[in-house]
């Protein structure tokens, strides 16, 4: 049995989506273990482009189990309108998709808040969520007694439930200043019907996912744990409070999965071959200049999900050194290699200097990163396409160098290397991680 994880190293978007799709074939299951509908991970198959927020990234594919584990927060109406979307181009959802009864809903109410706690700032600045509910909902799990499960949907007290947290989140949000309009949203009534249709329609999915996992990995299947969001943004290890509010790093897949680590073989730490963030908070190796604009355009860097621009800057080892270690990463993935083609010069931060000290990790203060001036080692650019490389050999050799140096400076050996969108445009390294035999046609 082999339990494979893929985690973003960065700050999300690194691409895991493709790569997820990519392995997915040669796993039984692939499981989403946290986050919801804040991720957006794209999906290229057949000139097709498909945008999953909260669905596995494994769906496209005939014979291989979905599977939404206890941890990540599910907003109905999204996961609905999604299932819908695929449905609509074939893609046969509900026999390919379980749903944890454990995990939580965001509540729209939970929107409600986002929405109205993301205009104050922390720190001076906003944290600038995706307005998805993420935040809420996690907190309403962790506080309990206003906490809404997808067991909750198909209960027998189900609207009795609904009726008494919609009237209490109703009086609490109307003294955070909602309006008499948002509030006609969250009206106890409507939002008890609607928790009826949603139980109905997601019923035949919902399962005790957790059995299931225990059961697969004890039977020898082979398990793909898809990461969402990048390990700087993990709610206990990331750069607080400029996070999301779950286990985004390597750490999460247990307690979200409820598979234990002894089941898990191989961690594929991916990160872009530069940095990106989207939001607020520090960035130590942001370039606001021509240089981070030409990224931005060459490597299409805007949301997923909220069609922000990212903000961009150089590959920064310090922190990808961080969260490889914390995210326990025996591979790394190097995403967009394609993007660096077109500079004559390329950077990557080796250590920081904060108030004159030179330093060589990441601070656990905010505050402390934001000061951090990034010190650099300087590479000349290979300066020519990638994008049609097969394989490693096929890269200019200073290419090949930017690869080594990233291998030397984190301390993981790069074994996927990916050069564009398609399927096709992904290089498997001499140090590729072991990986099961295809179970089903890629
Ligand atoms: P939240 O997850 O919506 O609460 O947002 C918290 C922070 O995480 C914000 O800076 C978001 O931009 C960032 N974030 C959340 N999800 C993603 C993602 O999938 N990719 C990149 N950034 C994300």
């Amino acid at each position: 049995m082999t339990g494979c994880c893929v985690i973003g190293l960065q700050w999300g978007d690194e691409a895991k989506g493709k790569l997820v799709d990519l392995l997915a074939p040669r796993f039984d299951i692939v499981v989403r273990y946290q986050g919801g509908a804040n991720a957006g991970h794209t999906v290229v198959d057949g000139g097709q482009t498909y945008k999953l927020h909260l669905i596995p990234s494994g769906i496209l594919h005939a014979g291989i189990e979905n599977v939404i584990a206890p941890g990540v927060v599910i907003n109905p109406a999204t996961i609905l309108d999604e299932i819908d979307g695929l449905v609509a181009r074939g893609v046969p959802v509900p026999e390919r998709l379980r749903i944890s009864e454990r995990a939580h809903l965001v509540m729209p109410w939970h929107i409600l808040e986002d929405v109205i706690l993301n205009s104050q700032k922390v720190g001076g600045e906003s944290i600038g969520t995706t307005n998805r509910g993420i935040g809420p909902c996690y907190r309403d799990k962790v506080g309990r007694t206003q906490a809404i499960r997808v067991g909750d949907l198909v209960a027998a007290d189900r609207d009795e439930r609904i009726r008494a947290v919609a009237t209490a989140k109703s009086n609490w949000l109307a003294g955070l200043g909602a309006t008499a309009e948002d509030l006609a949203t969250i009206e106890p009534e409507r939002v008890a019907a609607l928790c009826g249709e949603w139980g109905t329609r997601l019923k035949p999915m919902i399962t005790d996912t957790t059995e299931r996992l225990l059961d697969a990995c004890e039977a020898g299947s082979d398990l793909l744990f898809e990461g969402a969001q990048g390990a700087l943004l993990d709610i206990d290890h990331g750069t607080y409070p400029f996070v999301t509010s779950s286990n985004s790093s390597g750490v999460g897949v247990s307690a979200g999965s409820g598979v234990p680590g002894r089941w898990i073989e191989s961690v594929i730490g991916v990160c872009k071959a530069y940095s990106t963030r989207v939001g607020g908070g520090p960035f130590p190796t942001e370039l606001t200049c021509a240089t981070g604009d030409r990224i931005r355009e060459l490597g299409r860097e805007f949301g997923t999900t909220t069609g922000r621009p990212r903000r961009c800057g150089w590959f920064d080892a310090v922190a990808v050194r961080y969260t490889a270690r914390l995210s326990g990463a025996t591979h790394l993935s190097l995403m967009m290699m394609d993007v660096l083609s077109h500079f004559e010069e390329l950077k990557i931060c080796v250590a920081y200097e904060l108030d004159g000290r030179l330093i060589r990790r990441l601070p656990s203060s905010a505050e402390e990163v934001r000061r951090c001036i990034p010190v650099y080692e300087t590479f000349e650019g290979w300066n020519e396409p990638v994008d049609d490389a097969t394989k490693e050999s096929d890269f200019p050799s200073l290419a090949i160098e930017y690869v080594r140096n990233i291998e030397r400076l984190v301390g993981v050996p790069v074994g996927i290397l990916s050069v564009g969108p398609d399927r096709r445009q992904t290089i498997f390294t001499a140090n590729a991680p072991p990986l099961p035999e295809p179970v089903v046609a890629g």
